[in-house]
């Protein structure tokens, strides 16, 4: 084994490992609004275009979406009423996931998100899927 230890092998190999590491801790960065989306809001919510809908619409595309237009979603009475006529931005995704009752008092949507970072990190992932 002692072929292993010299130097001149173990410098480009030390090399390639760190550009190896820079490549997972960068794809994990990325990945986190997608993983915080699959625990957070998978359960309710499909994300792939045409991907059946769950308990709630499907959210392909949904930055910059008028809200309530996904076909065949029964969006409650109070859903349709706050929100009618009005463009998910960035904005109002963070507002409506900090408290969707307090844009939609008697949403069926129940939850909620008081960490700025986290809604961030799940809209910054959103605003990715056409
Ligand atoms: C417990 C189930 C549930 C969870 C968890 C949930 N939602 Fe919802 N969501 C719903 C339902 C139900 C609606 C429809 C609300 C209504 O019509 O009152 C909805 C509506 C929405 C809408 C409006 C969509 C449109 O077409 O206008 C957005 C945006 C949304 N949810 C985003 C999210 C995100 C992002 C998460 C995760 C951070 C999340 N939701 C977590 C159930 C859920």
């Amino acid at each position: 084994m002692s072929s292993f230890t010299n130097a001149s092998i173990l410098k480009p190999v030390l090399f390639a490992m760190s550009v190896a590491l820079g490549i997972v801790s960068a794809s994990a960065q990325a990945a986190s609004g997608e993983d915080l989306f699959k625990q957070q809001c998978a359960a309710c919510h499909a994300i792939q275009k045409d991907a059946p809908m769950g308990m709630g619409p499907n959210l392909s595309g949904i930055v910059g979406r008028s809200a309530g237009t996904v076909q065949g979603f029964p969006h409650s009475e109070e859903f349709t009423k706050a929100l009618n006529g009005k463009a998910w931005t960035p904005e109002l995704l963070d507002k409506w996931l900090e408290n969707p009752q307090q844009v939609a008092k008697g949403t069926y949507m129940m939850y909620q998100q008081p960490d700025a970072a986290v809604r961030a990190d799940i809209i910054n992932y959103l605003k990715t899927i056409k």
